[in-house]
């Protein structure tokens, strides 16, 4: 997808597990003239994700997994392929995709982490920043590989933190950074999708 003049959005499935405030700001990215993706699915591993709302607000096509068993695994995939999903956003979604997942959309699978990767891989990534006294959080948006956070980094936003910050002040304002990087680094990768 070099140039969007005349193409077709590409189709994008984003993957939730809670709140979904990552993927309510990529659907009203993906309604913009200008951008690269429309959003075509959303994919959660729990029907008690809050983001499934958005399904019947935009009207996007939902489905619930269970990727305990290869078998529920390689529906997905199926699934996947026949929608023509050709991008997968992770937002906010806390389950690790299995090796074999990850290799059938190879290069195509990208998360957002609070943090500024290569630092505070996992959970708890703001209280880690504070306790280490960091001068800097912030959210990076990377590819996907088989290792917990460890991909191709695409783009980072830092957000300064402050004295009285707590962890929760600063997820706040972290996701707020999170709301402009996520579609900066899709329109930055959409030349090698
Ligand atoms: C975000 O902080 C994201 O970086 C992390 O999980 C959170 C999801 O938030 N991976 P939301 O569900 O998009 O509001």
């Amino acid at each position: 997808m070099k140039k969007l003049i005349g193409l077709k959005k590409l189709k994008t499935a984003v993957f939730i597990s809670g709140t979904g405030s990552n993927l309510k700001n990529l659907i009203k990215y993906s309604k913009l003239k200008k951008s690269p993706i429309s959003i075509n699915l959303i994919v959660s591993n729990t029907k008690k994700a809050k983001g499934l709302k958005y399904s019947l607000k935009y009207n996007i096509e939902k489905k619930i997994i269970n990727l305990n068993k290869k078998i529920f695994e390689n529906q997905l995939i199926n699934f996947l392929v026949n929608k023509e999903i050709k991008l997968i956003c992770l937002a906010g979604f806390m389950k690790i995709l299995s090796k074999n997942f990850i290799k059938k959309f190879n290069g195509k699978i990208i998360n957002i982490h609070p943090s500024l990767l290569p630092k505070y891989k996992g959970l708890n990534t703001h209280e880690k920043a504070i306790k280490n006294k960091d001068k800097y959080a912030g959210c990076t948006v990377h590819y996907v590989n088989e290792k917990l956070d460890s991909g191709k980094i695409i783009l980072q936003k830092k957000v300064r933190i402050k004295k009285n910050d707590t962890p929760k002040s600063l997820a706040k304002k972290v996701l707020k950074k999170e709301h402009l990087l996520y579609p900066e680094a899709i329109k930055k990768l959409q030349a090698n999708l």
